[in-house]
């Protein structure tokens, strides 16, 4: 799975990520065509995760210009925290964004499709929409973030209502065998009435044809993706749960008994091989997705994980803490600690990129 590409040049999630820019379509096609050739070339198939920021696209990152608003299915800004610093951060990084017209959401529609395509054309095997983490899909889905009262908006099936439309349109676009599949947040599934909303937007968005379900959770506003210890916004934790490592897995298990023939798939926490093999034998997920620890050690899977010689109470993953310096502590807030990490892992990402692989310590 690639990670974030980003469907619009002009919004991206920071000044690094990759945006396809219709005007060079043949360079392009040549380049992206290398890429897929690498990634598949020993024969895994490659899904490109594809992604607009909406509301979390911080200034700077994408070609609007510096005044220019970020763009979200309700005017609301990001509450990054409730302190004076926190506030003003949100204000000045992210903004108040304006609410997107009927002209908006058709052209990130078509921005979807045409990425899409182009992926496909290139010898990818699939997209993934990205509709957690708070981006703009997840924004639209979310009762907090999307008060619109079109369409768009308004009950459960509206909120969905842009996803069912890329999908379809996708799906119209692309060959039949060309793999489409989404991420989503998990809700509070103790919650009844957010379980049954949110049931009720995934049966929309499986019945419009997707091919798996990715589970995931947190947003800038609570990066409960990169936890290491309790998310604040989740709920209270079964014992079951605790018992287990996955972060999201207790959310997997209550859609999987609603969804039971759809592929899901778990990213976050999964740090031993007889975690992610009670996940699958367990039933409440079909694949594991790992972050961090394949950063430390992209060989993994292979070299540990499906390694019959390395016993099972040597087959665990490892992390690395990146520690806070104490100013940044006092100043900041989760989202801020949750970025050095993230920024941390990238800057090793493209460290891999020069053939460096960090040695664990
Ligand atoms: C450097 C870095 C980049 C990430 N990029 C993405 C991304 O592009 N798309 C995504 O859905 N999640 C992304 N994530 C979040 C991971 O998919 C995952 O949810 C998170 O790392 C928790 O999983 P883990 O405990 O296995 O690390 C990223 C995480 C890190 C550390």
């Amino acid at each position: 799975m690639i990670g974030n590409v980003q469907v619009d040049r002009m919004y991206l999630g920071d000044a690094h990520d990759l945006a396809p820019n219709p005007a060079i379509e043949p360079e392009l096609i040549r380049r992206w065509s290398e890429w897929s050739a690498a990634c598949t070339k020993h024969g895994t198939p490659t899904v490109m995760q594809i992604c607009h920021p909406g509301r979390q696209s911080p200034m700077g990152a994408g070609s609007r210009c510096l005044t220019a608003k970020n763009v979200a299915p309700s005017p609301i800004p990001l509450n990054i925290g409730s302190r004076i610093v926190d506030r003003v951060a949100s204000a000045v990084i992210f903004g108040t964004p304006r609410e997107m017209t009927q002209k908006d959401i058709d052209h990130v529609v078509e921005q979807f499709v045409y990425t899409s395509r182009l992926a496909s054309q290139t010898g990818f095997q699939g997209v993934e929409l990205h509709a957690a983490h708070g981006y703009l899909l997840s924004q639209f889905l979310s009762p907090t973030a999307n008060l619109r009262t079109d369409s768009y908006g308004g009950s459960p099936a509206g909120r969905v209502k842009i996803i069912v439309e890329i999908i379809r349109a996708i799906r119209k676009t692309v060959p039949a065998d060309f793999c489409v599949g989404i991420k989503l947040n998990s809700v509070d599934h103790q919650s009844e009435s957010a379980l049954k909303a949110c049931v009720e937007q995934l049966k929309l968005i499986v019945e419009a044809g997707v091919d798996f379900v990715e589970i995931s959770g947190g947003s800038y506003e609570d990066p409960s993706m990169m936890s290491s210890s309790t998310p604040s916004r989740q709920p209270e934790k079964s014992a079951r749960t605790v018992a287990r490592e996955a972060f999201f897995l207790e959310f997997a298990s209550a859609i999987r008994a609603q969804f039971p023939g759809t592929p899901l798939m778990v990213t976050g926490g999964f740090r031993t091989r007889a975690g992610m093999e009670k996940a699958l034998t367990d039933g409440d997920c079909d694949m594991i997705g790992i972050g961090r620890p394949a950063v430390l050690k992209p060989t993994l899977p292979n070299d540990i994980l499906l390694n019959p010689d390395v016993p099972k109470e040597s087959a665990r993953l490892v992390t690395q803490q990146i520690k806070q310096p104490w100013i940044l502590k006092m100043l900041s807030n989760r989202s801020v600690g949750a970025g050095l990490e993230s920024s941390w892992y990238s800057s090793q990402i493209e460290k891999l990129g020069r053939g460096i692989v960090h040695t664990i310590t």
